[in-house]
């Protein structure tokens, strides 16, 4: 599934705000390091932390970058959470 995330806090990762529309998305070291949070994704971002763990093209790591408009993330719909607030959905294509 993926969800278009929107910026909404000045300085705030995509992560974070994943986390305020109320995803649960994987995470470890929230530095750039460990690569847990690695997602499939579009749109412009820039990175906070310069992220040592490999990414491929069309990929980011949402624990240290912020979103410079928005961003098209895949997510696990697992991790939606009932906090929910905000999301845009778009079905996956086949
Ligand atoms: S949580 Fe470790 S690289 Fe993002």
């Amino acid at each position: 599934m993926r969800v278009v995330v929107l910026p909404k806090t000045e300085g705030e990762t995509v992560l974070e705000s994943l986390e305020a529309m109320g995803v649960e998305h994987e995470y470890q070291c929230r530095s750039g390091y460990c690569g847990a949070c690695r997602s499939k994704a579009s749109g412009v971002v820039d990175y906070v932390l310069e992220p040592v763990a490999l990414i491929n093209a069309g990929e980011i790591l949402p624990c240290c970058c912020i979103a410079k408009g928005p961003v098209l993330i895949e997510i696990n719909e697992q991790s939606l959470t009932e906090g929910l607030s905000e999301l845009i959905f778009f079905k996956k294509q086949a």
